[in-house]
């Protein structure tokens, strides 16, 4: 009999690829979605005549009991959330609906159904914020800098006293930033890559950014979901740190997303006060030595490797674009 897991999330960049790697293993796959005016299912639009969609939304209690009950999956991965951090402080309210109570409501839908369903938390690194130690653990106290650290913060907590509380078996990945070329195009890898895009194929002739000092652990997306999938094939669940172990600046990205295009940032680079953050995290480098051990859990693609990739995709999509319309110069 396949096994059925439901995903929250499926039309993010997560989603999609977590839902390629349960339909390769043979997984019956049910994705959440919200209702929206048009549909946005341009990162699954592959995928469609393999899984099932039904609506549902973090916010509705109700909805989320009712797909439960439906489809009596055997994993539950909740990778829905408001996850655009700059956003988190315009919206903190609904960020803490969305991130803290959606988790909430997501698990009681469970315990409320089948407690043994076993459900996989989306944590993230920016609860760490304002960083502890150098790099960071599964035991590293946070310190989170923005609503959505916040949000996070008890996200995770709720799903480690949930785990206490009623022995489901639910584990939260701490997952630092992972990117590809499905990634949301305002985040800083993808701005980027687009960017550099723009400006070769002559659509655009400069690029702001904020803060070029900052420094992340950029993993590749498709990595990083085989590692949610191997949590919930333990013996007994625990939260693991999910990273690459190596930190770059946003500087070194824009250099190496511009010289893999043949580029100068220099001549392209604005800094913009408009994209500086409230409060923001200087430096995230994660420790996954605990998923190395326990899961087996290795990152296939590098930093550069990623950032190329990026690139190419954004230039192939462009270009496919201008060539329709004519616009190269
Ligand atoms: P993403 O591309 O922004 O996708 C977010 C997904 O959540 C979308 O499918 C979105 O649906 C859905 N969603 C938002 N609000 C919802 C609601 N009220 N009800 C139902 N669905 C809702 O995010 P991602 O990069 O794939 O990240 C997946 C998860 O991992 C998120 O929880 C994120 O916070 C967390 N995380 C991400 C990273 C990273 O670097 N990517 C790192 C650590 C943790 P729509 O398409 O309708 O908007
Ligand atoms: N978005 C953006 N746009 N970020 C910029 C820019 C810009 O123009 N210029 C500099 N940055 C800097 C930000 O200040 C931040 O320090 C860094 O680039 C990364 O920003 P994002 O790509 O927006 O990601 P994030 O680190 O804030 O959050 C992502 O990773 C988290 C895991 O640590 C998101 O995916 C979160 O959902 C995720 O939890």
């Amino acid at each position: 009999m396949a096994k059925r897991a439901i995903v929250t999330g499926i039309t993010g960049q997560d989603g999609s690829y977590l839902a390629e790697l349960l339909l390769d293993k043979g997984y019956e796959v049910t994705g959440v979605v919200r209702r929206l005016s048009a549909s946005n299912f341009w990162r699954i639009e592959h995928l469609l005549d393999r899984i099932t969609l039904r609506p549902a939304d973090l916010l509705d209690q109700l909805s989320l009991i009712r797909v439960v009950q439906d489809v009596r999956p055997h994993e539950f991965y909740n990778l829905a959330a408001m996850s655009f951090v700059p956003a988190s402080w315009d919206q903190p309210l609904l960020t803490g609906d969305f991130n803290s109570q959606g988790v909430t409501r997501v698990l009681e839908a469970i315990r409320q159904v089948d407690t043994g369903i076993r459900i996989y938390q989306a944590s993230s690194s920016e609860m760490y914020g304002r960083v502890r130690e150098v790099p960071q653990t599964e035991l590293t106290p946070f310190y989170p800098r923005s609503p959505y650290g916040v949000s996070k913060v008890f996200g995770h907590y709720i799903t480690v006293n949930y785990r206490e509380s009623y022995g489901i078996f639910a584990v939260s990945g701490i997952l630092f930033n992972h990117e590809s070329p499905r990634r949301g195009i305002e985040f800083v890898t993808r701005k980027v890559t687009d960017g550099v895009a723009r400006i070769k194929l002559g659509l655009a002739d400069s690029l702001g950014l904020g803060n070029l000092e900052a420094c992340r652990d950029w993993g590749f997306a498709g990595d990083y979901v085989r590692a949610m999938w191997l949590m919930l094939q333990q013996d007994t669940a625990d939260d693991y740190v999910i990273a690459t172990g190596v930190s770059h600046s946003v500087r070194q990205l824009v250099e190496s997303a511009f010289s893999h295009a043949g580029l100068d940032w220099q001549k392209y680079v604005k800094t913009d006060p408009a994209f500086l953050r409230p409060a923001e995290v200087d430096h995230l480098i994660g420790d996954a030595s605990k998923a190395r051990k326990v899961l087996g859990w290795e990152p296939e693609v590098s930093f550069d490797k990623l950032v190329a990739m990026m690139v190419d995709a954004d230039l192939e999509r462009l270009s496919g674009q201008t060539r329709r319309v004519g616009a190269v110069r």
